[in-house]
């Protein structure tokens, strides 16, 4: 599972937003782009909110919240796949790519939805799982049908008769295992996530034409971006050699960025993208920096804009290490200082919430850390993504049964640790702190019942926590973590120094904090960050007596400087 988690990880690296790529190429990180400063809202469909009843989030119930989502200062919205899927992993697992899903609504919804964020200037990125299909697709039934169907090449497939193929770890397969054996064609095929998402054959021109044009199909609707799913395992050496001996503990290295990746960008780029005013994620910054640069740099007219994700994958049930934290972002940017550009996120719907990994998710310091955490993404250069629910300070699910659990992966995992005899409770610990579930949780819009959510029986759990964190509850508070949220996307947007600023960190060995300044023209920040829970001192050479406080989580601020738990101050120099 943690490996599973760690890949997710990696997976998330990769935006690249374009437009007519000539005019969206950008040289340097202070070329202004409308997608650089955009603050990106993720809406998790399935648990935002329910229209119907059915327990299930649908588009009517996003379309019912949009002045909400308006009123939190961000200006594009990613939504997780809607497509028509039979679910097996919530959506990554598409049966039909131009069609919407029964539980989320119908295409005259989708419609709505992308009018009413358009009226209100928010801008749509839809996901796009193009590393694999549903195993129910058409594409694939076509393809398992026999051997000589045109649709065979759609997907990889070795026959039994051969030689037993090398094997191949699968992420989310319950026995580890991406070759399952189907015995209509006597062959395997290839699934790196679950059986029921396998892998298509990006070597085939015929169904990289499909798929541009199911991109262009969306893109004619008048979507503002892709984020591409698990991209970077697209581009596979499909002679299938053997791996050195236990690779699967770092498979990345041997799945990722493979033979022909860069081609197929720069394809899509010339086919979709260059034509088109749209955004588009891709998940994978590749192996290492030069991958990233690589794929982001603006001469090679492939994406346009990478994130970071080395920091997420730092924390652990443990805790993390801070100085790594401090020192990935600061690498990250200095890579990006002068080309190509960053995105800046510590949650998603792979991860646990940002509370529980990077903050403190007591009571006493909940709102606090929670503020803090939004300072440092809202503050930083690159684009940031806010998780749905992270700007109430939502927590982990503190699920404890497997029967609460819901992440396919998760479960397959605990079937194998279970077939391989380990240790359940501290398997169980270990999802408790990390299973994707814990973000996946139902919106918690007020303290009425499924936190206002759904009349019917939500399709997992409501955290147990909702009559005290809520939106409902925050609203007119003008001291809760929401109104904080708010107040640091209007600074963000009135600020252009956040965006295209210079960054320099202080005080680098600071063990408890994080200290930078941010600075445009004759516009200078100084932001201030206590990642610890006890009062500590800042040393950054920085005069503060002169200097206006134009936003901080605490009202006020001890005498002799130093910063209490979980401070945030944000001071503008003179
Ligand atoms: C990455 C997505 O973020 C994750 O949720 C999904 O399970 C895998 N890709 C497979 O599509």
């Amino acid at each position: 599972m943690k490996k599973y988690l760690c890949s997710i990880t990696l997976l998330l690296t990769f935006v690249l937003i374009g437009k007519s790529q000539t005019s969206l190429v950008t040289k340097k990180g202070t070329d202004k782009k409308w997608w650089k400063e955009a603050i990106v809202y993720q809406i998790y469909p399935r648990s935002f909110k329910d229209s119907d009843g059915d327990g299930v989030g649908d588009l009517k119930g996003i379309i019912s919240q949009l002045d909400y989502i308006k009123s939190l200062g961000v200006n594009a919205v990613w939504l997780n796949p809607i497509y028509s899927s039979p679910n097996d992993d919530n959506g990554y697992d598409v049966s039909d790519y131009r069609n919407i899903m029964k539980d989320f609504g119908t295409m005259a919804d989708f419609d709505l939805l992308l009018k009413g964020l358009h009226q209100r200037g928010i801008k749509l990125v839809m996901d796009f799982v193009l590393n694999h299909s549903s195993d129910e697709h058409e594409w694939f039934k076509q393809s398992k049908s026999s051997r000589t169907s045109p649709y065979r090449d759609y997907y990889h497939w070795w026959d039994a008769e051969r030689v037993k193929p090398n094997y191949r770890y699968s992420l989310f397969d319950v026995n580890h295992d991406a070759w399952k054996y189907d015995s209509t064609t006597n062959s395997f095929y290839l699934h790196y996530f679950s059986r029921k998402q396998p892998d298509l054959n990006w070597e085939n021109p015929k169904l990289r034409k499909e798929i541009y044009d199911i991109m262009k199909f969306w893109a004619d609707k008048g979507i503002d971006g892709y984020r591409l799913d698990a991209f970077q395992f697209a581009a596979k050496d499909t002679s299938f050699p053997a791996f050195p001996k236990g690779f699967e503990k770092n498979f990345v290295p041997y799945y990722a960025m493979g033979p022909h990746l860069h081609d197929y960008l720069k394809e899509m780029n010339q086919e979709v993208f260059s034509k088109y005013d749209v955004m588009t994620v891709a998940e994978g910054a590749g192996n290492n920096f030069q991958d990233a640069h690589d794929l982001v740099d603006a001469d090679r007219m492939e994406l346009n804009m990478a994130y970071a994700f080395d920091a997420i994958d730092l924390a652990k049930m443990e805790g993390y290490d801070f100085m790594k934290f401090k020192g990935t972002f600061t690498k990250w940017d200095s890579v990006f200082e002068k080309e190509g550009w960053l995105s800046i996120f510590l949650a998603s719907h792979d991860q646990a919430r940002i509370v529980n990994r990077f903050g403190n998710a007591s009571p006493e310091y909940r709102d606090l850390s929670s503020k803090m955490l939004s300072t440092f993404l809202l503050t930083m250069r690159g684009t940031p993504y806010i998780y749905n629910g992270d700007e109430l300070a939502m927590t982990n699910a503190g699920f404890q049964k497997i029967s609460d659990f819901r992440d396919m992966p998760t479960l397959n995992e605990y079937q194998y640790q279970l077939n391989h005899g380990a240790d359940m409770d501290k398997f169980m610990k270990r999802i408790e702190f990390e299973s994707r579930d814990n973000a996946r949780t139902p919106f918690q819009w007020d303290a009425s019942k499924n936190a206002g959510f759904s009349t019917g029986n939500p399709w997992i759990q409501v955290g147990a926590n909702y009559k005290a964190i809520n939106r409902a509850a925050q609203e007119n508070d003008p001291q809760s973590v929401l109104n904080y949220f708010r107040k640091l996307t209007a600074l963000r947007k009135k600020y252009p120094a956040f965006v295209y600023g210079k960054y320099t960190l202080l005080d680098k060995s600071n063990t408890a904090i994080y200290a930078y300044t941010r600075e445009l023209n004759d516009k200078k920040f100084l932001v201030l960050l206590n990642f610890s829970d006890h009062i500590a001192k800042a040393n950054t050479g920085i005069k503060i007596s002169n200097a206006e406080i134009v936003l901080a989580n605490y009202s006020k601020q001890l005498n002799n400087g130093d910063l209490q738990p979980y401070e945030a101050v944000i001071y503008q120099l003179r």
